[in-house]
């Protein structure tokens, strides 16, 4: 009895050691960020000459010329990607770690820092020295028009054939999914497990169904339009600048589909009656929600009586849940893939007396939650208002003897999807 007493003690004792040892060996080789650093992170993009033609390398200088595709640039998150309030807070919180500059403000003329080397290859320990041709307002413009479009002096673009007072090259890049990719593929660290990568769009992508349609994410991000691309030249086939993403309410409500069905036609007193909610991925060509782990959508069911009380509820959360301490892992993924569905069900019974109920029915999609926001506010400098809720469907049904109900009837059809349909209705 002893002995055994002695030996279990010596186990537990010896398998702390090996977890607390485990432990260590994690904190030290964790990452200070919750991303990887693949080569083409790891480095600014080299500091850029201004093109012979152009008064300088700013977005406003390109905008004299092509005066429409700056006016939509300047409306996109990308224009916004250093000043965007929750990038700033977020970014404090990360004690202004120097790499999040490489896809927030990617061009070196846009860093205060040169960063030569990392000691070990370690993300925060970087060899820096000032950069002497850091241009503060070119900073603020975040993804800026030459972030994409300049190059060794010269301006890259879809087109072979025109005709430009400054240095023009054709670069197949610009038709395929590659210019994005950089960005929007971002990898994973040691001892980080996520499914594909903290912000894995391209991934996803690339797994989905649209790839093989002939999509790129331009055909959903930036629609095609006919017009002069610059002042005074001729009609051409392009494309906005919008990069409308889960910011903008109009563009998360085309990427869903929502149908509410009842299992009987009309309420009937003293009857339990169910409905199911169903959400469709049907206008996203990845997951929805994607990108930032923070996104996720809620649909929730609530019977509220005439004083406002919820009497019984039920909500589906669709996100990525990801344990993110000691190490990052994702331990579940209930986003939707494009044209799939999520279901949820909820029954109640109608009451014998009319008592006022009413079963409200609410999808709502969240940039974060209101504790993650919350915290921004009150530990990192937060003071602006980020709308950071949506309301994308509402209904509401009198639980009441005689309500007609719409019939649950097959699942719902995805809307079938074809590049010029995307083109035709206008998605950004
Ligand atoms: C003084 C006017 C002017 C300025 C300033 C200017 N552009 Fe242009 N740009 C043009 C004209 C004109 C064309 C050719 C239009 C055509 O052929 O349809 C053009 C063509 C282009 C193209 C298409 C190139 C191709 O062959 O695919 C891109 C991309 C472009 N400009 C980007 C920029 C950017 C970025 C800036 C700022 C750094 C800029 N332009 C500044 C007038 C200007
Ligand atoms: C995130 C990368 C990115 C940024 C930032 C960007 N562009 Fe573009 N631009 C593209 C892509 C992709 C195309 C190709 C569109 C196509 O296939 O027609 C393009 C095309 C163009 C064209 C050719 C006309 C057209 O519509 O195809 C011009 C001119 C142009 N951009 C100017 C600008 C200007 C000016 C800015 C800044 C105000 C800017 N771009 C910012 C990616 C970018
Ligand atoms: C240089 C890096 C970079 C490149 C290249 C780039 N993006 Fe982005 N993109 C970003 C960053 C950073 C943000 C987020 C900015 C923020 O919210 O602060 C963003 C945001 C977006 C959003 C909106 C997300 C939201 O929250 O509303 C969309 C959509 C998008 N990008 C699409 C594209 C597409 C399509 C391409 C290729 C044509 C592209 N991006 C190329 C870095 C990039
Ligand atoms: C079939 C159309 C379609 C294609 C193709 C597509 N997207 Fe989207 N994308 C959407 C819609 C709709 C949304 C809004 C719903 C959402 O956030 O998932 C969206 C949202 C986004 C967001 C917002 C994420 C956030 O955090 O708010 C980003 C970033 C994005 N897309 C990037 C891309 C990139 C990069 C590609 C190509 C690899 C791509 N998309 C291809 C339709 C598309
Ligand atoms: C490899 C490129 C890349 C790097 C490096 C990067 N980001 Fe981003 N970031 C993006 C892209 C792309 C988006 C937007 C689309 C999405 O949701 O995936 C984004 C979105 C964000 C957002 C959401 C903004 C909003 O308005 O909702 C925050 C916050 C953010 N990044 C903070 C950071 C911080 C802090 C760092 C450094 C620790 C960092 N990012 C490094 C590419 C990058």
């Amino acid at each position: 009895m002893r002995r055994l007493t002695s030996r279990t003690a010596l186990l537990a004792l010896v398998a702390a050691g090996v977890v607390g040892g485990l432990l260590l060996l994690v904190l030290t080789l964790k990452s200070p960020v919750i991303f990887g650093l693949r080569d083409d992170i790891k480095h600014a993009i080299p500091h850029q000459a201004v093109p012979e033609g152009v008064a300088s390398l700013s977005a406003e200088a390109c905008g004299v010329c092509h005066r429409e595709i700056y006016d939509e640039w300047k409306t996109s998150i990308h224009a916004q990607a250093y000043d965007d309030p929750l990038f700033q807070a977020y970014w404090r919180k990360d004690k202004h770690i120097w790499v999040c500059l490489n896809c927030h403000t990617p061009l070196q003329n846009q860093q205060p820092e040169v960063i030569t080397d990392l000691r070990g290859g370690r993300i925060n320990r970087p060899v820096s020295h000032p950069n002497p041709a850091f241009d503060p307002s070119l900073q603020r413009e975040g993804i800026t028009c030459a972030a994409c479009h300049v190059r060794d002096g010269v301006i890259l673009g879809p087109f072979g054939d025109s005709v430009a007072p400054h240095p023009t090259r054709y670069d197949p890049r610009f038709r395929s999914t590659e210019i994005c990719y950089t960005c929007h593929a971002v990898p994973s660290d040691r001892f980080q497990f996520y499914n594909g990568g903290p912000c894995a769009t391209f991934m996803e992508f690339e797994a989905g169904p649209y790839k093989a349609k002939g999509y790129i994410c331009q055909t959903c991000h930036m629609p095609e339009v006919e017009r002069p691309i610059a002042e005074g030249g001729p009609v051409r086939k392009g494309r906005r600048h919008l990069w409308r993403g889960g910011h903008d309410p109009d563009q998360v409500k085309r990427a869903l589909s929502v149908s509410l069905a009842a299992d009987q036609a009309e309420l009937k007193a003293g009857k339990k009656a169910t409905w199911t909610l169903t959400l469709t991925n049907s206008g996203a060509g990845h997951m929805l929600p994607t990108g930032d782990p923070d996104r996720y959508l809620q649909a929730e069911f609530e019977v509220v009586d005439a004083a406002g009380r919820v009497l019984s509820s039920r909500s589906l959360t669709v996100k990525r849940w990801i344990l993110w301490w000691p190490v990052i892992y994702e331990y579940d993924d209930t986003r939707i893939p494009p044209f799939e569905s999520r279901d949820l069900a909820f029954s109640y019974a109608v009451p014998r007396r009319d008592e006022g109920l009413t079963l409200h029915v609410r999808v709502s999609y969240h940039i974060l939650t209101e504790r993650a926001y919350q915290r921004l506010q009150r530990k990192y400098g937060l003071t602006v208002e980020v709308p950071h809720v949506f309301t994308l469907y509402e209904e509401q049904v009198p639980l009441r003897e005689g309500t007609v109900q719409r019939q649950a009837a097959a699942r719902p059809t995805p809307p079938r999807c074809a590049p010029e349909q995307t083109h035709a209705d206008e998605t950004g």
